[in-house]
């Protein structure tokens, strides 16, 4: 894999990996990070060679969620902060995006799949949506497309409770294709199965099923931004935030 600090890259069969590489700090999500993440997903949907992109990440987990302590010292206020990039390049990326997640894939570790095409998952997979228990808001148009994905009342109970599920739970909920030992395996295997097949096809027809809730998401995504800038600046948040440094330093 190519390195890039915290984000690899690996070109292989028409098919991009871009891998999360911060295995020490559960691959938590720095502002750096999106910034790359939004780069190479804009330069792969450029790009005529590349055909489909996976994302997976190295170590045990796929990813802990946005870095908290970004979240305390920098946080994102406008929509031109490196997060919004990296959600509007998933948001409008047009080829086709598939995610392998194992171990730990918590807040918009779990929300991006909802803009994946096809999500592959280990046994050993935990997701979970804890906004409102750091007293933050859903994100990445999740408020939309969840509840569209698997209804109302389930949705509810996982943003409001913050509970974290298991891959069974996630497959069963059509949130997951596979529950497999190895996902990037499959992944990628799916992904150069998609590779070989017309491009443009393959493009046209992602467009078709994206197209009647394309605008509906950007501007939840908006919304939803407002409304998270704005509660991270709140004692519900911060409380919450310093709480989980605080109980790391007593570890
Ligand atoms: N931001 C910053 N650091 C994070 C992180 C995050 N979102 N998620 C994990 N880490 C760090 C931990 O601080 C720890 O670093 P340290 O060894 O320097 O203390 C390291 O990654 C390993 O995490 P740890 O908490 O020790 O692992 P665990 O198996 O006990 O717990 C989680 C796993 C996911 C339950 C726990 O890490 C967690 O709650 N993370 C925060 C998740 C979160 O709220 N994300 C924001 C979503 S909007």
């Amino acid at each position: 894999m190519r390195s890039m600090s915290e984000i690899l890259t690996m070109l292989d069969s028409q098919v991009l990996s871009i891998s999360l590489n911060r295995a020490e700090k559960m691959n938590a999500l720095t502002r750096g990070m999106y910034g790359q993440l939004a780069h190479e997903l804009n330069t792969a949907d450029q790009e005529f060679g590349i055909r489909a992109v996976v994302i997976t990440s190295e170590g045990d987990n796929f990813t802990g969620g946005n870095d908290i302590s970004d979240f305390l010292e920098n946080p994102p206020t406008a929509e031109d902060s490196t997060v919004a990039a990296f959600l509007s390049a998933l948001h409008n990326f047009s080829k086709p995006l598939l995610i392998a997640v194992k171990g730990n894939a918590v807040g918009v570790g779990t929300t991006m799949l909802l803009h994946a095409d096809i999500v592959v998952a280990s046994e050993s997979s935990k997701f979970s949506l804890p906004f409102t228990s750091l007293g933050l808001v859903p994100e990445a148009g999740s408020s939309f497309l969840l509840p569209r994905m698997i209804g109302h009342h389930r949705a509810a109970e996982l943003f409001m409770t913050g509970d974290s599920f298991d891959a069974s739970y996630a497959e069963q909920i059509g949130l997951v294709n596979y529950v497999v030992a190895d996902p990037y395996e499959k992944a990628h295997e799916i992904a150069v199965k998609i590779a070989k097949q017309p491009p443009q096809a393959i493009i046209n027809t992602k467009a078709l099923m994206k197209a009647n809730v394309h605008d509906s998401v950007a501007a939840v995504m908006r919304a939803e931004f407002e409304i998270f800038a704005l509660a991270l600046q709140s004692d519900e948040a911060r409380n919450a935030f310093m709480q989980f440094l605080s109980r790391k330093r007593e570890k």
